[in-house]
């Protein structure tokens, strides 16, 4: 979870601290309680690091500005092992000072590895996993000479995730980096190249990337780039154009990255759907690479995922199980992982994801895949490991997601599954072909209507702010409204700090209707009156229940919905939209509410206090 980049160029100048300082203010979001930078240049390596944001890193820099340099490193922490503090910042040196490493991930077995390198007379003054490595490949160093023979060796002696990227005093044309179930790219240039957790580590220098693969070893120069296998064989990484800018990962305006993405939605879903459904209206998935004949003898249907990832899965389950009338289970990835789930060679399983590398998420996708299942990848981020690990990937065109908690990214997500689900209706003759015309076409209206909701910002904001001393709030929703309460009460609980709870409306009255009493703040997310009619008069009399015990009631509804207007102190309208899709415009009221009032309480709403962007530990 945290964010790593690398730089190497042929001039001696400041263009290697610019790089690492730039590519990790724009990676912040993988963590950010400390920050370092390394730096290589004719007076040898240069380690400035502090504990907190990457400010107080730049403000030593300019109290003692760095020499020029040829080659740097970056990195801003998420802490695993040892509390954030200067000493535990990365980058970690090794031996006598002479490499200097960065590190993403766990060494699991860090603990023998520090008791065998304490024995032999290493004094460590870090508490840190990744100290370690800098130790071992200081040795390495002394013996092989060369960087890149040094972390071959090191890497045949780490167990756990990692990705790991190292300089030397004397090598200042060369950064080597190593990866393992942890993100690592390469940006390519010209009389220079780079290394990043991702790409918006360089995504102002170079659109131009290599995705590196398992167990590899990248080395950089300012004009080669060449990549091992752990074996220390020749490997292939697959280049890839990434179609992002450097202004999509800036706030473009906006106040916060949240408030921004919150905006983008409309966008989100449109180029999701972009290129996927030619003129006659049929739906054309030409990434997902697995064989239609195994795709029509698919009986069961699993989606692994986390967070908010995990409730757009089950909001897909309602449309996948209604069209293409297979059974769909909805997983939380690190519950399947460790249970033992019914998967065969008859099992899709869905992983959803937005970094692409949520370590739960790609045990899961490891387990599935050992048990013989066929694995999608629905996943924001290109060149991550979960789609590289899987038998496809359908990626949702959200663009970069900078704020912690998930947006746009959730509206993708459904709108990436919902596409899967036609497909396979469309393939397996469960959908008729004007019945799968017609969804898209309904999909297609969706970034209008969400806009439109967007409309209502202001009167949201308001209602937020006179809530900002709330103590507690429960959401309520029925069928696919339920997941829709459950994203409503995370967002809430990651922007804003304060206890919330979603619960199917039908299970109310079996206890969590003892936690209404008078001005209890109850948001419910009503479905469509022209819908399953059922649905809607059961979630009506949901209202008058907690009406009667002194609730106040935020509904969600449809405009025209005039019944709802009696029972509820305030409602938020929706533009009509078919009960299946209703969920992509139902949530965007709940994610503009639990922003604003986050920013009325004053809080970070792009990096709310324990979170990370990506949890790549289990
Ligand atoms: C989203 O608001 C949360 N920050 C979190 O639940 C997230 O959805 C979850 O960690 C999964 O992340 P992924 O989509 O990158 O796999």
């Amino acid at each position: 979870m945290c964010g790593i980049v690398g730089y190497v160029g042929n001039a001696l100048s400041t263009k290697p601290l610019d790089v690492a300082l730039g590519g990790l203010r724009r990676l912040q979001y993988r963590g950010y309680d400390s920050a370092g930078i390394a730096l290589v240049g004719p007076t040898g390596l240069t380690v400035v690091k502090r504990a907190g944001k990457i400010d107080r890193l730049e403000a030593a820099l300019f109290e003692n500005p760095a020499p020029p340099a040829y080659a740097g490193l970056g990195h801003t922490r998420w802490a695993t092992h040892g509390r954030p503090t200067d000493a535990n910042a990365h980058p970690h040196v090794g031996g006598k000072g002479r490499v200097a490493i960065v590190h993403n991930g766990i060494l699991e077995n860090h603990l023998v590895l520090r008791e065998e390198l304490a024995a032999s007379g290493v004094a460590f003054g870090s508490q840190t996993d990744t100290e370690v490595a800098a130790h071992l490949l200081a040795a390495a160093y002394e013996e092989t000479g060369d960087l890149t023979a040094a972390m071959l060796r090191v890497v045949a002696r780490l167990e756990g995730a990692f990705t790991l990227l190292a300089v030397a005093d004397d090598a200042p044309s060369t950064v080597v980096g190593a990866r393992r179930s942890s993100p690592l790219v390469v940006g390519l240039g010209a009389g220079e190249n780079f290394l990043g957790s991702d790409v918006a580590a360089f995504i102002e220098h170079t659109h131009d990337a290599l995705e590196l693969g398992e167990d590899q070893v990248v080395t950089i120069t300012p004009e080669t780039v060449s990549v091992l296998g752990f074996d220390g064989r020749p490997a292939i990484a697959r280049p890839f154009t990434v179609d992002w800018d450097a202004n999509a990962a800036v706030k473009g305006g906006f106040s916060t990255f949240m408030n921004k993405e919150i905006h983008d939605q409309p966008d989100a879903v449109a180029k999701t759907l972009l290129g996927r459904v030619d003129a006659a209206g049929r739906l054309h998935l030409d990434e997902l690479r697995i064989d239609e004949r195994l795709l029509r003898r698919v009986d069961k249907i699993v989606v692994v995922a986390c967070g908010t990832a995990a409730y757009a899965g089950l909001v897909a389950k309602y449309a996948i199980e209604h069209w293409c009338r297979i059974p769909v289970e909805v997983e939380l990835a690190h519950e399947f992982r460790y249970r033992d789930p019914v998967v065969g060679e008859k099992t899709l399983v869905v992983a959803i994801t937005q970094s692409g590398e949520t370590m739960d998420t790609i045990q899961a996708v490891r387990h599935a895949r050992d048990q013989g299942a066929k694995v999608v990848a629905v996943v924001n981020t290109m060149g991550s490991t979960i789609p590289r690990e899987s038998d496809a990937a359908l990626y949702t065109h959200a663009g970069p997601e900078v704020a912690v908690a998930s947006t746009k990214a959730f509206i993708a997500q459904i709108a990436a599954t919902y596409l899967l689900g036609l497909y396979l209706a469309q393939l397996r003759g469960t959908l008729f072909a004007d019945e799968v015309r017609a969804v898209l076409t309904e999909l297609r209206a969706i970034p209008a209507k969400i806009e439109r909701v967007l409309e209502s910002e202001e009167r949201i904001r308001e209602l937020a702010i006179s809530m900002a001393d709330v103590g507690s709030i429960l959401y309520l929703g029925r069928h696919v409204g339920y997941p829709v309460a459950l994203e409503g009460a995370l967002k809430l609980k990651e922007l804003a700090y304060i206890h919330a709870e979603g619960f199917a409306a039908g299970e109310l009255k079996h206890g969590p209707i003892a936690l209404i009493e008078p001005g209890r703040v109850v948001f419910v997310v009503v479905p469509s009156p022209r819908g399953r009619d059922q649905l809607h008069a059961k979630v009506l009399s949901n209202i008058a229940e907690i009406k009667a015990r002194g609730a106040r009631a935020v509904v969600i509804a449809e405009e025209g919905d005039d019944d709802v207007a009696s029972l509820a102190a305030e409602v938020i309208f929706v533009p009509p939209t078919p009960t299946l899709l209703a969920p992509l415009v139902a949530v965007v009221p709940l994610q503009i509410f639990a922003c604003e009032l986050a920013t009325a309480k004053g809080l970070d709403v792009d990096q709310p206090r324990n979170l990370a962007k990506s949890v790549t530990v289990e």
